[in-house]
């Protein structure tokens, strides 16, 4: 958090049916629907969340991601960051007000070299954790549903400028690199940077358009629930992409699986922690297969080619 930016604050996702797509954020994933407001967007949160959302549900005739939005210290960093944003050059700033997103106060907003929309902001409507709250709190809500996703984590996301994103998230943003795919050219392939102590908040994977999402990803406290999520999938007949299997990027235990827009989204659990003074990990792009899938050790297909 060298330079302010606490944590992944939001993402709004494009969705093709918001009834189906609230079934399954809410009803499967164990999201707690929030809010919607006055335009039909739907506000989610995972349970141990203390903003009042984490994902935006957006009706749209395409799926994909419209922004995804990090929270910073206070509305002072907000200012400096905005001012390093544009005397980086080239992000196309924008300057969104409070009360767009209901709860949230203004945001500033930038297209990245990847052409993913990013967004800072310092304010949102805090409601706490849900069903336990923050002052003698009971362990969990025992009104949880489906794989009851604790937090939205991060996304993964394909584009094409690695090397001037990179350099954006490390010398403005003050991201850290944790984990790396390097070719034999020395070239970075894939990247994986984070804010805090987590093994990623954000991850960009080298490709040839701009601005495509892989997956939005949720945490689960346990490799069991990553076993359970896989049995509702299968309960539910949802899309799954793979798993239940293992990392070794990051090393966290996961399943990836589709929304009914065709959104990847991942719950994972575990996973490695990272410190400012730690190097950054590297696998070598031959070891790609191992790196993204620990035990198959081959990539299918479809991470490959899939995306919103
Ligand atoms: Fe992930």
């Amino acid at each position: 958090m060298k330079k302010g930016v606490m944590r992944p604050g939001h993402v709004q996702l494009r969705v093709l049916d918001m009834e189906e797509a609230v079934k399954h954020y809410r009803d499967l994933m164990g999201l707690i629907e929030m809010h919607t407001d006055a335009s039909g967007r739907v506000y989610l949160k995972g349970w141990t969340e203390v903003d009042k959302y984490s994902v935006v549900l957006r009706e749209a005739d395409s799926a994909g991601m419209d922004f995804m939005g990090f929270k910073v210290v206070d509305e002072a960093t907000l200012d400096s960051l905005r001012q390093e944003l544009i005397d980086f050059g080239g992000l196309d700033v924008q300057d969104i007000p409070a009360g767009d997103l209901d709860g949230c106060g203004r945001r500033v907003r930038f297209t990245a070299p990847t052409g993913h929309v990013f967004e800072l902001f310092a304010t949102k409507e805090q409601t706490g954790k849900y069903g336990v709250g923050h002052h003698n709190p009971e362990a969990w809500p025992r009104d949880l549903k489906g794989m009851k996703a604790t937090r939205f984590d991060h996304c993964l996301l394909y584009g094409d400028d690695l090397d001037t994103t990179y350099r954006l998230f490390t010398e403005v943003l003050g991201f850290c690199l944790a984990e790396q795919v390097v070719d034999p050219e020395g070239n970075r392939v894939a990247q994986f940077l984070t804010a805090s102590m987590k093994a990623h908040d954000v991850a960009f994977i080298k490709h040839g358009e701009k601005n495509k999402l892989h997956h939005a990803s949720f945490f689960l406290e346990t490799w069991n629930d990553v076993l359970l999520a896989g049995d509702l999938i299968s309960m539910t007949n949802t899309s799954i992409d793979i798993g239940p299997t293992r990392h070794g990027l990051t090393h966290g235990q996961t399943i990836y699986f589709f929304d009914p827009s065709g959104n990847r989204n991942e719950v994972f659990a575990g996973g490695d922690y990272h410190y400012p003074d730690h190097p950054p990990v590297t696998w070598d792009a031959d070891k790609l297969g191992k790196a993204i899938f620990y035990h198959d050790r081959v990539l299918n297909e479809r991470f490959l080619t899939v995306l919103t």
